[in-house]
């Protein structure tokens, strides 16, 4: 018999460790399991019980969440210990494809248990604390007996019974983060071949981004519309032309353009099918290889 409110967590990286000890936080009795033991000293020391192998971990609690490096060492933890697993819930917050999520639902179904696969949007510090938030899909009735533990890890967003929708807006999150983040790259890049300090720009990166980052109301607005003709303030083909400047600005500086390139030549190739004087947002129309999904 175990006790209701009692969590175990499988993985004690550096996310799994933050993850334990929200739960620890929370008051529930944790069980930690880790690959390579060792890891779980200071949990141990706030009331973790640590067990020597997955089974034990699986056993424990009638939750289980796992933090794993990907989705190979979830099966890898997980397979031999699917007689354990029934008629238990397993969180899986392990970065993967939607794919992924879909199959280990499958997966979980055949052999007795439920499933919930999860992102978590967040970073180890902020794990507990108002700026996370971790998204969840599966059964909404399992995600609904099992909010109030989640609860702990910081805001929980139930995205859709379909396993693979946890991860597919982690990845869409993600995406859009690797972008900004190659933007910003760039942006110091180009002022560092200048001399210029990263820190006495960065202010004005700042500013700009917050700016920058309030249109995706309006960008939503046209991909739902699919009408990018709305209101346009700023067309491709004007966008086309200054961006080339980006291009040739960063071989005068001796930058490297690549984290720019990407874009430009669909810029050319949307403005060529005759819609320069649209909104850069209808650039969305060129990323579907598959007709069907849109
Ligand atoms: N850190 C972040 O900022 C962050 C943010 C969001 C999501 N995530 C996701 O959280 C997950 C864990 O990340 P992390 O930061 O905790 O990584 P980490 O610090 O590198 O830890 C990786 C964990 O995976 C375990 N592991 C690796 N291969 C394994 C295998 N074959 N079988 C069993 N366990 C295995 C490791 O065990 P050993 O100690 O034995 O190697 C360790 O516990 C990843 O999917 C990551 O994408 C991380």
């Amino acid at each position: 018999m175990t006790d209701d409110k009692a969590v175990t967590v499988l993985g004690l990286g550096a996310m799994g460790s933050a993850l334990a000890g929200a739960f620890l936080a929370a008051g529930r009795p944790v069980t930690v399991w880790n690959r390579t033991p060792g890891k779980a000293g200071e949990l141990v020391a706030r009331g973790a019980t640590e067990v020597a192998t997955a089974e034990e971990a699986v056993r424990a609690s009638g939750l289980v969440v796992a933090c794993l490096w990907d989705h190979r060492s979830v099966h890898q933890t997980l397979d031999p210990v699917t007689g354990a697993l029934a008629g238990r819930v397993v969180v899986n917050l392990t970065n993967g494809t939607p794919g992924q999520g879909r199959e280990l639902g499958g997966w979980a179904g055949e052999h007795g248990f439920a499933l919930l696969d999860g992102g978590i949007m967040a970073v180890p510090p902020m794990i507990g604390g108002p700026g996370a938030f971790v998204l969840y899909s599966g059964p909404e009735e399992v995600f609904t007996a099992h909010r109030d533990a989640l609860d702990a890890l910081g805001e929980s967003r139930y995205v859709g019974s379909d396993h693979g929708m946890a991860a597919l807006y982690d990845i869409a999150l993600l995406s859009a983060m690797y972008g900004a983040s190659m933007g910003e790259l760039h942006a110091f890049a180009m002022v560092r071949s200048a001399g210029v300090r990263a820190a006495e720009f960065a202010p004005l990166l700042q500013r700009w981004m917050a700016m920058v980052g309030g249109f995706h109301e309006r960008t939503a607005e046209l991909v739902d519309s699919r009408d990018y003709t709305r209101d346009v303030v700023s067309n491709l083909g004007m966008q086309a032309a200054a961006y080339h400047n980006l291009i040739d600005a960063a071989h005068e500086q001796g930058v490297s353009p690549e984290l720019l390139a990407p874009l430009y030549p669909l810029m050319l190739r949307r403005t060529a099918e005759g819609h320069g004087h649209e909104d850069n947002a209808g650039l969305i129309e060129l990323l579907f290889t598959r007709r069907s999904t849109t």
